[in-house]
This record gives C-alpha cells, sequence and structure tokens, in this order.
C-alpha cells in the first residue's frame, strides 16, 4: 500500500492548479442516467472516486468515452462522454456502493426514468452512521414504494413519479440531488424546501436545467422542479472544487508561505476566507483565482479562531480536520466543533501523536496551539486516518512538522485530492509518494 513522506519546515510559493469539483462532479455523473442522449461532461478530476461512479454507471449500461482533456494541458481536467440507450440493469450492487455513499445517488434518476431501482446501502467515509432515511421519505413523497430488502433499498414508482413537497428535517447534501435528479422527470410539480444550498447542488441544478430540466431557485433553500417528460444531452463543465482549494489555501498558511490558487471561485469559498481572516491568512481574489498569504495582521504567525461548522454557506464540515491542522500551530487557544457528522474527530490521536495539544468534548475539539508558522510545536511521526479529509489534515500537519512524517492509507486520499504530492512539491514542499 502507497504511503506519503513529508519532511515539513518549507514555506509554500507558487500557483496551483484547483481540479473540478469531486462532489460535484458525482451527482453530475449519476445525473447522466437521465437521458438516451449524450451527456459530455468537462473539467472532471482523476480521482477514485470518479472511477468508483463510472464503475457504477457502465454496469447500469452507460456507455463512457473520453474525449481528451482540459484546453490547459497536462494532467487537468479529463473530458467524459456518457451515453445510456438504454438502462440495462437498474441494480447498484453492494461490492461498488460499498467503496463510496455517493453511489446513493443512482436512486434518484433510475427511479425516475425506469420506475425501479434496486440500491444497495451505502458504505463510503467512516465518519458516523450516515443513513439514507431523508432519501427515502423524499421519494415516498413524489410516489416510490419503497422499502428495505437484504441491505438494499428496492424502490418502485409504477407510472412514474408525481409532483409533491418534500420537506427536509435537516439538511442533507446527498438527499437533495437525489431528490432534484428524480423529481425532474415527475409529472407535476416538485418543491424541495429546506433544500442544501452547496454549490455542487447548484452545478447539478444548473447541468440539469442545461439539459432540459425546469428548476427554480437555485442556490436558496427552497427548490421548485416542473416535472418534464424527457431531459436530452449537454456539454458542462464541473465547477472548480472548493474544498480542494481551500486545503491548499491552509497548506499555505499552515506553512507560512504564498500561493495563488489558480481557478479557485472566491464566491464559494466566502466562510473559509472569513475564518482565515480572522486567523491572519488573507485570501484575495487575483487575475486567476485567489492568492493566499499569511501575515498582516498584528503578528506574522497563525491566530487562533473558534469554528463550528454547518450547512453551506456556514464553514464546511469537510474542511474541520484542516482548519484544526492549522490550529494546532496557532498562537492561543480555539475551539472547533462539530455539528454535521458525529465521530469526525479521527485525526485527533494522529495530530497529538505529532505533538498537538488537542482535548475533545462531545462534539467540540479544544486546540492548544503550538504558536506561529512553522509549526515549532510539532513533530513528524507515522500516521495514518481512516477518512479522506483526516488524511489530508495529516499531510497540513506534515508539512509544518519538525522531521519526517508518513502519512499511511494513502488510498483515503486518492479518493478526494488529484495529484495532491506532486501539485504540493511543485510549490517547494518535501513531500514523496512512497510505494511499497
Ligand atoms: C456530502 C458530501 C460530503 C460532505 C457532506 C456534508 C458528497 C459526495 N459528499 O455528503 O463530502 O461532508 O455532504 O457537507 O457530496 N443524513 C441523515 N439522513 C439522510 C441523509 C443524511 O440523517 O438521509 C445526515 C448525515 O448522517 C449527516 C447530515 O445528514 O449527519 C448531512 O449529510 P449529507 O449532507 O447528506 O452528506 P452527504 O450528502 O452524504
Amino acid at each position: 500500500m502507497d504511503k506519503i513522506r513529508i519532511r515539513g519546515g518549507q514555506p509554500l510559493q507558487g500557483k496551483i492548479a484547483v481540479s473540478g469539483a469531486k462532489n460535484a462532479a458525482l451527482p453530475l455523473l449519476a445525473a447522466s442516467l437521465l437521458t438516451d442522449e449524450a451527456l459530455v461532461l468537462r473539467n472532471l478530476p482523476h480521482l477514485a472516486d470518479i472511477a468508483t461512479m463510472t464503475h457504477l454507471l457502465a454496469q447500469h449500461g452507460t456507455d463512457l468515452s473520453m474525449a481528451g482533456t482540459h484546453p490547459s494541458g497536462g494532467h487537468m481536467g479529463q473530458v467524459l462522454e456518457l451515453r445510456t440507450g438504454d438502462i440495462t440493469s437498474t441494480e447498484a450492487p453492494y461490492d461498488i456502493v460499498r467503496k463510496m455513499r455517493a453511489s446513493v445517488l443512482v436512486l434518484g434518476p433510475l427511479l425516475a426514468r425506469c420506475h425501479q431501482a434496486r440500491v444497495s446501502l451505502p458504505g463510503g467515509c467512516a465518519i458516523g452512521t450516515r443513513p439514507v432515511d431523508m432519501h427515502i421519505r423524499g421519494l415516498e413523497a413524489l410516489g416510490a414504494e419503497i422499502e428495505l430488502d437484504d441491505g438494499y433499498v428496492v424502490a418502485r414508482a409504477p407510472g412514474g413519479l408525481r409532483g409533491g413537497v418534500v420537506v427536509f428535517p435537516r439538511v442533507s447534501v446527498g438527499a437533495t440531488e437525489n431528490l432534484l435528479m428524480a423529481a425532474t422527470l415527475a409529472k407535476g410539480e416538485v418543491i424541495l424546501e429546506n433544500a442544501a444550498r452547496e454549490p455542487e447542488v447548484g452545478d447539478l441544478a444548473n447541468c440539469l436545467n442545461a439539459m432540459g430540466a425546469r428548476i427554480e431557485g437555485i442556490g436558496g433553500d427552497t427548490l421548485h422542479i416542473q416535472g418534464v417528460d424527457r431531459l436530452r444531452g449537454a456539454d458542462y463543465a464541473v465547477l472548480p472544487d472548493r474544498i480542494e482549494a481551500a486545503t491548499y489555501a491552509i497548506a499555505a498558511a499552515i506553512t507560512g508561505g504564498k500561493v495563488e490558487l489558480v481557478g479557485a471561485r472566491p464566491a464559494t469559498m466566502e466562510a473559509v476566507t472569513a475564518a482565515l481572516a480572522q486567523a491572519n491568512v488573507s485570501i484575495r481574489p487575483s487575475d486567476c483565482g485567489v492568492m493566499v498569504e499569511t501575515g498582516g495582521g498584528d503578528s506574522d504567525g497563525i491566530a487562533s479562531i473558534d469554528v463550528s461548522t454547518a450547512p453551506y454557506p456556514g464553514f464546511p464540515t469537510d474542511l474541520q480536520a484542516q482548519i484544526m491542522a492549522l490550529m494546532t500551530v496557532a498562537d492561543g487557544a480555539a475551539m472547533i466543533t462539530e455539528t454535521i457528522f458525529e465521530n469526525r474527530f479521527q485525526h485527533v490521536p494522529e495530530l497529538m501523536r505529532m505533538g498537538a495539544d488537542i482535548t475533545v468534548k462531545g462534539a467540540t475539539a479544544m486546540v492548544r496551539g503550538r504558536g506561529g508558522p512553522g509549526g515549532a510545536g510539532l513533530h513528524g511521526a507515522p500516521v495514518m486516518a481512516t477518512d479522506l479529509r483526516a488524511s489530508v489534515s495529516l499531510v497540513l500537519a506534515g508539512l509544518a512538522a519538525e522531521g519526517e512524517t508518513t502519512v499511511n492509507r494513502v488510498y483515503h486520499l486518492d479518493r478526494g485530492y488529484e495529484r495532491l504530492e506532486e501539485k504540493l512539491s511543485a510549490c517547494g514542499a518535501d513531500i514523496m509518494r512512497l510505494t511499497v
């Protein structure tokens, strides 16, 4: 199994190109099941999760072909053409779904187009129980009959889905996306209330509209969808990954460096920009993305801040581990509260092995920072984590730590960070993949 070896202490300097957003790409790929015409998706990241989704689609009957790469060349932005003339199987098997929770996103499209689906209950990152009850209740509100059979969600909608009102009891990105896709082909109007407002949901809605759907209210918490008889093909570019961009912003900050994130969209990063500004890290728009730099406040170091995760436009749970890594080298104490997932502090014991001072009480972690950039208090260690964002937080800590850090279980990183070690080493980091 591959490992990543980091020798910390180098301030990052240079440019990092931001890839297409994994969490936008996955639902967009699933949306290809809604039409028998070709959906061309541009700016797709090269990631293990994307490969898992295309594998799943292929077994539903989707023909996939590579249609070139991003004009900026290199490895960036693959272009895929997806055409699902006939859906040859409406079953999403356990063997694929267990690898990635987002596989459940085929449920809505299959049910909308074929009026039936059998989808394994999902696996994915080990960050809490993560049920799919809201996906199921929502589809039932559109007339689906659903039962659980032997670990599978078995759904039928004889005669097709119909209009209805779905009020989500809490904000769910995946449930909003599944319902949004299902609703496009329903008979009548579907209203989704308390919908997730994440930019990735907006990206999906925009693509569905380009395919002929009639969705209004994009970006808000109430979505109105007028069902149509059929959707057509489209050509759509995935939005840049705000979580990847912010992770590299934190990498620049934790090393006291200066990095331009090429392609980053500042408008999707406002909560992070505000939090980092308080921490004495500036993120300002540049000609081709954003520029990240530490300093400018009362001191040159990182100031401690309190952060609580929340649905968009709040501070993303997918950056909680990374901001915690930054706080381990801040000047003072920080309180980090996780409100979206239980059991999302798996990075804490690993960060502590590197010298971090963290106490967890319930959903809050108190981080007593080790002061200043360069992370005088952190030292390298062999570490591992059991989810994607926890793993990358260990890479960040390794960049700041003195000595050598080895991050094991790199396959978590490969699920969500394209060419991580290449992007970081191009900015001066001493980081290498070791193939064991
Ligand atoms: C998506 C993201 C993930 C991110 C998360 C929250 C993708 C592929 N993944 O995950 O990176 O961390 O949003 O921003 O886009 N819940 C239920 N019942 C349900 C559905 C969810 O109780 O039916 C709970 C979850 O356990 C969690 C909360 O709702 O506590 C939010 O989860 P959700 O927004 O659905 O996360 P995902 O869509 O799985």
